[in-house]
Protein backbone atom coordinates (compact mmCIF):
# COMPACT_ATOMS: atom_id res chain seq x y z
CA UNK A 1 0.00 0.00 0.00
CA UNK A 2 1.22 3.64 -0.73
CA UNK A 3 0.50 6.78 -1.36
CA UNK A 4 1.95 10.03 -2.55
CA UNK A 5 2.41 13.64 -1.12
CA UNK A 6 2.88 16.49 -4.01
CA UNK A 7 3.76 19.62 -2.34
CA UNK A 8 4.14 23.20 -4.46
CA UNK A 9 7.62 23.33 -3.37
CA UNK A 10 10.58 20.80 -2.15
CA UNK A 11 11.22 22.64 1.24
CA UNK A 12 6.99 22.25 1.74
CA UNK A 13 7.72 18.36 1.07
CA UNK A 14 10.89 17.56 3.14
CA UNK A 15 8.85 19.86 6.15
CA UNK A 16 6.29 17.17 5.93
CA UNK A 17 8.70 13.95 5.61
CA UNK A 18 10.06 15.34 9.20
CA UNK A 19 6.58 15.54 10.20
CA UNK A 20 6.00 12.19 9.62
CA UNK A 21 9.54 10.83 11.34
CA UNK A 22 8.59 13.14 14.16
CA UNK A 23 4.99 11.54 14.37
CA UNK A 24 6.42 8.08 14.06
CA UNK A 25 8.53 8.64 16.70
CA UNK A 26 5.60 9.65 18.79
CA UNK A 27 3.96 6.46 18.14
CA UNK A 28 6.54 4.17 18.49
CA UNK A 29 8.02 5.64 21.82
CA UNK A 30 4.17 5.33 23.10
CA UNK A 31 3.51 2.18 22.03
CA UNK A 32 7.12 0.53 22.92
CA UNK A 33 8.97 2.67 24.30
CA UNK A 34 11.46 2.95 21.58
CA UNK A 35 11.82 3.96 17.99
CA UNK A 36 13.75 1.91 15.39
CA UNK A 37 14.68 4.25 12.40
CA UNK A 38 17.34 3.41 9.38
CA UNK A 39 18.53 6.15 7.17
CA UNK A 40 19.45 6.31 3.42
CA UNK A 41 22.71 8.40 1.84
CA UNK A 42 22.65 10.80 -1.03
CA UNK A 43 21.80 14.27 -1.81
CA UNK A 44 18.17 14.38 -0.64
CA UNK A 45 19.39 12.63 2.88
CA UNK A 46 21.37 16.03 3.42
CA UNK A 47 18.24 18.06 2.81
CA UNK A 48 16.54 16.21 5.04
CA UNK A 49 18.93 15.85 7.63
CA UNK A 50 19.33 19.87 7.65
CA UNK A 51 15.91 20.52 9.07
CA UNK A 52 15.30 17.26 10.92
CA UNK A 53 17.45 18.66 13.62
CA UNK A 54 14.10 21.35 14.14
CA UNK A 55 11.95 18.58 15.15
CA UNK A 56 10.98 16.71 18.45
CA UNK A 57 11.95 13.15 17.79
CA UNK A 58 13.31 11.75 21.09
CA UNK A 59 16.59 10.48 19.96
CA UNK A 60 17.69 8.89 23.97
CA UNK A 61 14.91 6.44 22.84
CA UNK A 62 15.74 6.17 19.40
CA UNK A 63 18.06 3.73 17.54
CA UNK A 64 19.66 5.21 14.09
CA UNK A 65 20.06 2.66 11.71
CA UNK A 66 21.72 2.34 8.31
CA UNK A 67 19.95 1.36 4.80
CA UNK A 68 23.11 1.43 2.74
CA UNK A 69 26.51 2.66 3.09
CA UNK A 70 29.47 2.67 0.55
CA UNK A 71 32.71 0.60 1.31
CA UNK A 72 34.13 3.47 2.50
CA UNK A 73 35.80 4.77 5.92
CA UNK A 74 33.08 6.85 8.41
CA UNK A 75 35.96 9.57 7.47
CA UNK A 76 35.17 9.61 3.75
CA UNK A 77 33.19 12.14 1.97
CA UNK A 78 31.48 9.40 0.47
CA UNK A 79 29.95 7.53 3.78
CA UNK A 80 26.95 7.61 4.09
CA UNK A 81 27.24 7.55 8.24
CA UNK A 82 29.80 10.74 8.00
CA UNK A 83 27.53 12.60 6.11
CA UNK A 84 24.59 11.80 8.76
CA UNK A 85 27.15 12.67 11.82
CA UNK A 86 28.14 15.84 10.57
CA UNK A 87 25.16 17.08 9.53
CA UNK A 88 22.56 15.90 12.33
CA UNK A 89 23.90 13.55 14.66
CA UNK A 90 26.66 15.42 16.12
CA UNK A 91 24.78 18.94 15.58
CA UNK A 92 21.58 16.87 18.27
CA UNK A 93 24.58 15.50 20.09
CA UNK A 94 22.57 12.07 19.81
CA UNK A 95 24.35 9.43 21.89
CA UNK A 96 26.67 7.35 20.11
CA UNK A 97 25.43 4.05 21.70
CA UNK A 98 21.87 5.07 19.75
CA UNK A 99 24.19 4.96 16.50
CA UNK A 100 24.37 1.92 14.30
CA UNK A 101 27.07 2.43 11.23
CA UNK A 102 27.70 -0.16 8.81
CA UNK A 103 31.33 -0.01 8.75
CA UNK A 104 32.33 0.53 5.53
CA UNK A 105 35.92 0.51 6.05
CA UNK A 106 35.76 -3.47 7.02
CA UNK A 107 35.17 -6.71 4.81
CA UNK A 108 31.83 -6.44 3.61
CA UNK A 109 30.63 -10.02 3.75
CA UNK A 110 31.39 -9.98 7.25
CA UNK A 111 30.13 -7.07 7.98
CA UNK A 112 26.86 -7.41 6.36
CA UNK A 113 26.90 -10.33 8.74
CA UNK A 114 28.13 -8.61 11.83
CA UNK A 115 24.84 -5.82 11.25
CA UNK A 116 22.44 -8.34 10.34
CA UNK A 117 22.79 -10.39 13.80
CA UNK A 118 23.19 -6.39 15.62
CA UNK A 119 19.63 -5.82 13.70
CA UNK A 120 17.96 -8.88 14.87
CA UNK A 121 19.35 -8.36 18.55
CA UNK A 122 18.48 -4.72 18.75
CA UNK A 123 15.51 -4.56 16.85
CA UNK A 124 13.11 -6.79 18.75
CA UNK A 125 9.67 -5.69 16.60
CA UNK A 126 9.95 -8.27 13.89
CA UNK A 127 7.38 -9.63 11.47
CA UNK A 128 5.61 -13.28 10.99
CA UNK A 129 8.91 -14.51 9.31
CA UNK A 130 11.13 -13.18 12.24
CA UNK A 131 12.72 -10.38 10.21
CA UNK A 132 13.50 -7.23 12.28
CA UNK A 133 10.34 -4.61 11.56
CA UNK A 134 12.02 -1.10 11.78
CA UNK A 135 9.70 1.32 12.69
CA UNK A 136 10.71 3.88 10.03
CA UNK A 137 12.97 3.19 6.79
CA UNK A 138 13.91 6.54 4.65
CA UNK A 139 14.29 5.37 0.71
CA UNK A 140 15.91 7.41 -1.73
CA UNK A 141 15.21 6.96 -5.48
CA UNK A 142 18.38 7.28 -8.30
CA UNK A 143 17.49 7.74 -11.98
CA UNK A 144 17.99 4.81 -12.50
CA UNK A 145 15.10 3.41 -10.61
CA UNK A 146 17.91 2.16 -7.87
CA UNK A 147 16.84 2.11 -4.11
CA UNK A 148 18.81 1.46 -1.36
CA UNK A 149 21.69 -0.28 -2.88
CA UNK A 150 19.53 -2.25 -5.20
CA UNK A 151 20.32 -1.74 -8.86
CA UNK A 152 18.49 -2.88 -11.34
CA UNK A 153 21.41 -5.23 -12.60
CA UNK A 154 21.51 -7.00 -9.07
CA UNK A 155 17.26 -7.23 -7.98
CA UNK A 156 18.49 -10.56 -6.68
CA UNK A 157 18.71 -8.67 -3.54
CA UNK A 158 15.02 -7.71 -3.44
CA UNK A 159 14.64 -11.87 -2.50
CA UNK A 160 17.97 -12.25 -0.58
CA UNK A 161 17.04 -14.07 2.69
CA UNK A 162 19.91 -12.22 4.05
CA UNK A 163 19.13 -8.90 5.85
CA UNK A 164 22.02 -7.27 4.54
CA UNK A 165 24.16 -8.10 1.84
CA UNK A 166 26.75 -6.66 -0.42
CA UNK A 167 26.37 -4.84 -3.49
CA UNK A 168 28.27 -4.21 -6.58
CA UNK A 169 27.22 -1.73 -9.69
CA UNK A 170 29.71 -1.39 -12.39
CA UNK A 171 28.46 1.91 -13.00
CA UNK A 172 28.47 2.85 -8.91
CA UNK A 173 32.14 4.53 -7.47
CA UNK A 174 32.17 2.05 -4.70
CA UNK A 175 31.26 -1.36 -3.81
CA UNK A 176 28.26 -1.49 -1.23
CA UNK A 177 26.46 -2.85 1.94
CA UNK A 178 22.51 -2.38 1.53
CA UNK A 179 19.32 -3.63 3.01
CA UNK A 180 18.08 -6.43 1.19
CA UNK A 181 13.91 -6.17 0.17
CA UNK A 182 13.21 -8.71 3.17
CA UNK A 183 14.29 -6.03 5.64
CA UNK A 184 13.02 -3.12 3.69
CA UNK A 185 9.91 -4.99 3.36
CA UNK A 186 9.21 -5.96 6.82
CA UNK A 187 9.34 -2.11 7.54
CA UNK A 188 6.35 -0.54 9.55
CA UNK A 189 6.38 2.55 7.50
CA UNK A 190 8.66 3.76 4.19
CA UNK A 191 9.43 6.93 3.03
CA UNK A 192 10.50 7.77 -0.05
CA UNK A 193 11.92 11.52 -0.47
CA UNK A 194 11.84 12.47 -4.03
CA UNK A 195 13.04 16.34 -5.10
CA UNK A 196 13.60 17.74 -8.57
CA UNK A 197 13.22 17.59 -11.91
CA UNK A 198 16.06 14.89 -13.17
CA UNK A 199 13.40 12.75 -11.70
CA UNK A 200 10.43 13.48 -13.00
CA UNK A 201 10.82 10.88 -15.28
CA UNK A 202 11.99 7.80 -13.11
CA UNK A 203 9.07 8.92 -10.83
CA UNK A 204 6.76 8.71 -13.37
CA UNK A 205 8.35 5.54 -14.60
CA UNK A 206 7.67 3.93 -11.17
CA UNK A 207 4.42 4.73 -10.79
CA UNK A 208 3.45 3.48 -14.37
CA UNK A 209 5.68 0.54 -13.40
CA UNK A 210 3.59 -0.33 -10.53
CA UNK A 211 0.38 -0.58 -12.44
CA UNK A 212 1.77 -2.49 -15.28
CA UNK A 213 5.26 -4.26 -14.06
CA UNK A 214 5.36 -3.91 -10.44
CA UNK A 215 8.42 -6.20 -10.55
CA UNK A 216 10.45 -4.67 -13.17
CA UNK A 217 12.87 -2.19 -10.88
CA UNK A 218 14.28 -2.52 -7.61
CA UNK A 219 11.89 0.99 -6.33
CA UNK A 220 8.80 0.00 -8.04
CA UNK A 221 9.36 -3.78 -6.52
CA UNK A 222 9.68 -2.04 -3.11
CA UNK A 223 7.10 0.38 -3.05
CA UNK A 224 4.41 -1.90 -4.75
CA UNK A 225 5.02 -4.34 -2.06
CA UNK A 226 5.45 -1.99 1.06
CA UNK A 227 3.04 -2.70 3.73
CA UNK A 228 3.11 1.00 3.84
CA UNK A 229 4.93 3.32 1.87
CA UNK A 230 4.60 7.31 1.73
CA UNK A 231 6.25 9.07 -1.78
CA UNK A 232 7.16 12.62 -0.90
CA UNK A 233 7.81 14.90 -3.80
CA UNK A 234 7.77 18.38 -5.22
CA UNK A 235 6.99 16.94 -9.07
CA UNK A 236 4.22 18.01 -10.57
CA UNK A 237 3.09 14.78 -11.98
CA UNK A 238 0.54 16.41 -14.44
C1 LIG B 1 23.19 6.05 -1.47
C2 LIG B 1 21.72 6.02 -1.22
C3 LIG B 1 20.96 5.90 -2.51
C4 LIG B 1 20.23 7.22 -2.64
C5 LIG B 1 19.67 7.41 -4.02
C6 LIG B 1 19.13 8.84 -4.19
O1 LIG B 1 23.95 5.50 -0.66
O2 LIG B 1 23.56 6.72 -2.44
O3 LIG B 1 21.28 5.24 -0.26
O4 LIG B 1 20.05 4.86 -2.59
O5 LIG B 1 19.18 7.27 -1.68
O6 LIG B 1 20.70 7.19 -4.96
O7 LIG B 1 20.22 9.70 -4.07
P1 LIG B 1 20.05 11.30 -4.24
O8 LIG B 1 19.20 11.74 -3.12
O9 LIG B 1 21.46 11.83 -4.16
O10 LIG B 1 19.40 11.50 -5.59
Amino acid sequence: MFKTQIDADEKSSILRLCRNIEEISHKSISERGEFNIAISGGETAKKMYAELVNFDVDWKLTKIFWVDERCVGANSPDSNYGCALKLFIDPLKIPQGNVFRLRGEECPVTECERYSLLLQRLVSNADKDGTPSLDCVILGMGADSHTASIFPCNMNLLSDPKLYAVSHNPKAKFWRMTMTGRTILAAKKILLPVYGGDKKTPLKKMLSDISNAPDSTPISTVISRAKDAEILTDIDLS
